[in-house]
């Protein structure tokens, strides 16, 4: 089995202790390969930094919507995505969830970001938190010529509908192994097979039965057994697909 995690933090604090032992193994079960993404330009470089180190990490580089108050220049992020190794701007988007700073703001870094993969012909990596809407309808009215993922989707399947119209993809994680998983599971059901991505985000949103602790690439695993139970596929071709999708997403 192969195993594609395309959103992971790797860089986080939380790894601090045990990183380098952490990522030395993860081939050895499976995963082939990650993708690291920025959250700020210190991030950013970090994950450039992951997957000049491993040959099997590749980055995405990009403000945060929980860190646009900084207001770091876009600018920076343009000088790192000139990096062989980065494959993505991510990730980006829109958190009406937590409040750390103005919508304005917020949209104003989420516009300039997409146009600047636009600009280079990168995919996107979007998150949205509790922002729905106003990220459907900047999707909408902005003419992309890459494709990019919806990151951990927790739209409806309405939403799921329109964003599968932009050609873009939505990527599956830890919380559709949650008992109280509802809308997610009808999203998914509702998800062509060629759409879907696996993600961990680690080291958050930690599938059952780990719950709760530090998430890691190799959890994956349950990730995938819920999407082949749903989509009434063996585990082997859930993995073999979304890596295969991936790969084509990320021009890998
Ligand atoms: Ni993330």
């Amino acid at each position: 089995m192969l195993i594609f995690d395309t959103h992971a933090h790797y860089e986080s604090e939380q790894f601090e202790e045990d990183r380098d032992e952490l990522l030395k193994i993860l081939p050895q079960n499976n995963v082939s390969y990650v993708i690291n993404q920025g959250t700020d330009i210190a991030t950013s470089k970090k994950s450039i930094e992951l997957a000049e180190q491993y040959d099997y990490f590749f980055a995405a580089v990009g403000i945060h919507p929980e860190e646009v108050k900084k207001q770091e220049a876009v600018s920076e992020i343009e000088k790192l995505a000139s990096h062989p190794k980065v494959v993505a701007i991510g990730e980006i988007g829109l958190d009406y969830y937590w409040d750390v700073s103005t919508k304005e703001l917020q949209m104003d870094y989420f516009k300039k970001q997409l146009d600047l993969a636009n600009q280079l012909h990168l995919p996107v990596v979007i998150h949205d938190r509790d922002a729905h809407k106003d990220v459907l309808d900047t999707l909408k009215s902005t003419t992309m010529n890459s494709s990019g993922v919806v990151h951990c989707f927790s739209g409806s399947v309405e939403m799921a509908k329109e964003i599968l119209k932009k050609d873009f993809y939505l990527g599956f994680d830890g919380p559709i192994t949650f008992k109280n998983a509802r809308v997610a599971l009808e999203v998914l059901e509702y998800t062509p097979l060629d759409r879907i991505l696996i993600e961990t985000d680690a080291p958050y949103l930690t599938p059952e039965p780990f719950r709760g602790k530090r998430n890691n690439s190799m959890y994956l695993t349950y990730v995938i057994n819920k999407i082949a139970e749903i989509k009434k596929v063996s585990p082997e071709e859930i993995a073999e697909i979304t890596f295969q999708n991936a790969k084509t997403l990320f021009g890998i």
